[in-house]
């Protein structure tokens, strides 16, 4: 259990996601491997330079690389191009060239500006992923997006930029604070229930270790996760068809993010309670059966995330679905789930999501 490997095939920009206990202090031999060399950047927040810099800069040193720490502030308001534009800064002041590398230490948003700064920089250098977060580890990390918010929306402002390779280690997990850790859980069921139900039955089994951070379910989900991802992103790299379904649980979740100004909730928690509206939707519709969401809203709580949806109002909640990017003709494309381990994109019509709300509604009242 100890070292996986995850290929992820995109022809000539194919990559390897490495997962592996003590992967942080072998980095510098890693990149060597992955054909890299010359002079490396490390960005990340002083929160995790804290925890892992000092591993990271002395393992590129020993390699023979020229590393320095590029910090960009913590939390989400470090997506801004701004701080684009300070990486770059620094990268053109150090004469970075074109074969420099540029590596990411650190979570979802420490992933997507650098890659964006990696994705623009002389038209694009060398990148790698050193995600330390869970949502990073089974989400972020893979896939190639990159990207910052604009003042108007998230991820407005983008480009694809594969890395050269992903290096994870598990170690870096246990130093996460528990409710970012409950969080990255929810895209972990995400993947159990978008594409396989052996894996969903798996975390019904192993959640109470999972919870506890046991190592050798750590890597399994991490690496199972990445796999269906993997698959998913080789199948359809820039998102025209079947990359949405990785959006399950999205639509609604997006929107209460939205409605909660990005603040009530973790991404996680809102794409959890999203998973449970969606499916519920789903059964309202006829697609799938009460069995689905009894057992996919049993895992959501026994992962300690929430599944209520939040007061609020039908029109606030249809609004901000029409906000999220995922609208074609006044039309919402949603992920809905048909059974665990399969899901199907439909368009929701206003109507129908009006008449499933009420009725819930009615639900949560006989039911509290
Ligand atoms: N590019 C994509 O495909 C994609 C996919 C999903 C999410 N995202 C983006 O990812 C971001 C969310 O990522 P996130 O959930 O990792 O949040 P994050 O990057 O803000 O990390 C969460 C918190 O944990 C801290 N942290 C990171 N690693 C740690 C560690 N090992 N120990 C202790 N603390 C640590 C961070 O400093 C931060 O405070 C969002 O901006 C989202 O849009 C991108
Ligand atoms: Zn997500």
């Amino acid at each position: 259990v100890s070292a996986v490997s995850v290929p992820v095939s995109l022809g000539a920009r194919s990559y390897e996601i490495r997962i592996e206990s003590g992967l942080l202090s072998a980095i510098g031999d890693a990149l060597h491997t992955a054909g890299l060399s010359g002079k490396a950047a490390v960005v990340s927040n002083p929160t995790v330079a804290r925890l892992y810099g000092n591993t990271v800069q002395s393992s590129l040193r020993k390699a023979g690389f020229q590393a320095c720490v590029i910090l960009v502030p913590d939390g989400e308001r470090a997506k801004h191009l701004r701080w684009v534009s300070y990486i770059l800064d620094e990268l053109t002041k150090r004469s970075f060239e074109r074969s420099s590398v540029l590596i990411a230490l650190g979570g979802g948003v420490v992933g997507d500006v650098a890659g964006f700064a990696a994705a623009v920089y002389v038209r694009g250098i060398p990148f790698v992923q050193v995600p330390t977060t869970l949502v990073a580890q089974v989400d972020s990390s893979v896939g190639g997006k990159t990207g910052v918010n604009h003042a108007l929306g998230k991820n407005l402002i983008g480009a694809f930029h594969q890395p050269r390779v992903v290096l994870m280690d598990p170690d870096t997990l246990m130093s996460l604070p528990a409710r970012e850790w409950v969080a990255g859980l929810a895209e972990v069921i995400k993947y159990g229930m978008i594409a396989d139900e052996a894996f969903f039955e798996y975390l019904e089994r192993k959640m109470g270790a999972l919870l506890k951070r046991d190592r050798e379910a750590v890597v399994h989900i991490v690496a199972r996760s990445c796999a269906i991802k993997a698959d998913v992103v080789a199948e359809d790299e820039r998102e025209t068809d079947r990359r949405r379904i990785l959006n399950y649980g999205h639509t609604i979740g997006h929107a209460l993010e939205a409605i909660g100004r990005y603040r009530r909730f973790l991404h996680g928690e809102a794409v959890a309670i999203g998973m449970v509206h969606e499916a519920d939707l789903a059964r309202h519709m006829g697609w799938c059966g009460e069995d689905v969401v009894v057992r996919q809203r049993a895992l959501v709580r026994q992962a300690g995330l929430p599944d209520r949806l939040p007061a609020c109002r039908f029109a606030e909640l249809w609004s901000a679905m029409l906000h999220d990017k995922k609208v074609s003709k006044g039309r919402v494309l949603c992920v809905l789930p048909e059974r665990i381990g399969r899901v199907r994109i439909e368009p929701l019509e206003r109507s129908s999501v009006i008449r499933w709300l009420s009725a819930n509604r009615r639900w949560h009242g006989k039911k509290p």
